[in-house]
């Protein structure tokens, strides 16, 4: 994993981030293997890729154009955090997807899996709809933090539990814009 740290990022970013997590090369090479994994497990029934807003919109764009098949892309809004760093438990639904999941072959695109009962929440309101099938595609997996088990078919890397900010991720909506994640150790 990346050893820069945050004084090589833009320096209206660089007070509040610690160190790099995963530069942003890393980050490029893992979404191009999950693009050639996920092309190959779904070469017969392309999925439908469900964006996890807005933290997933970084990771969805790049893994998108990494897929070598005809997917078709819906996006749906939580919220579980409010303005703080760790999750309330209760997630609100603040968009909801367009598209009937009937039959369909949904992958789940989210940025990190913390406790994991945003993802919980999302595979029951989700599975509810008759999907053909439902798998997730989380890019980042906080380790020894799930108060909930997940299965998940693809996760881009395993970090330690610290709070992260950049490439989609954000905190009070700021740095989302930043190529790389990086710790935040700015007051939130
Ligand atoms: P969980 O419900 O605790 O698994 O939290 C999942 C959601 O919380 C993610 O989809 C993120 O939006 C947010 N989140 C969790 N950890 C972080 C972090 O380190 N940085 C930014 N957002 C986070
Ligand atoms: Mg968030």
């Amino acid at each position: 994993m990346g050893r820069e740290h945050a004084e090589d990022t833009a320096g209206w970013a660089a007070h509040d981030l610690g160190r790099v997590i995963v530069s942003a090369d890393e980050v490029a090479a893992r979404v191009r293997d999950l693009g050639s994994q996920i092309t190959r497990d779904y070469q017969d029934h392309p999925p439908l890729l469900v964006c996890v807003l807005k933290g997933a919109i970084n990771f969805m764009s790049d893994l998108m154009r990494a897929i070598e098949l005809p997917v078709e892309v819906d996006f749906m809004a939580v919220s579980s955090y409010g303005a703080a760093t760790k999750t309330s438990g209760v997630v609100r639904i603040v968009k909801d997807l367009d598209v009937d999941l009937a039959d369909r072959d949904v992958l789940i695109i989210e940025d990190v899996v913390d406790s994991g009962l945003t993802l919980n929440y999302l595979r029951q309101y989700l599975g509810a709809r008759s999907p053909r099938s439902l798998e997730v595609c989380a890019l980042l997996l906080k380790q020894g933090e799930q108060r909930v088990e997940q299965d998940l078919k693809y996760v881009g890397f395993s970090i330690p539990s610290d709070f992260v900010v950049g490439y989609g991720l954000d905190v009070n909506e700021r740095y989302r814009n930043l190529d790389a994640i990086y710790t935040f150790v700015g007051q939130p």
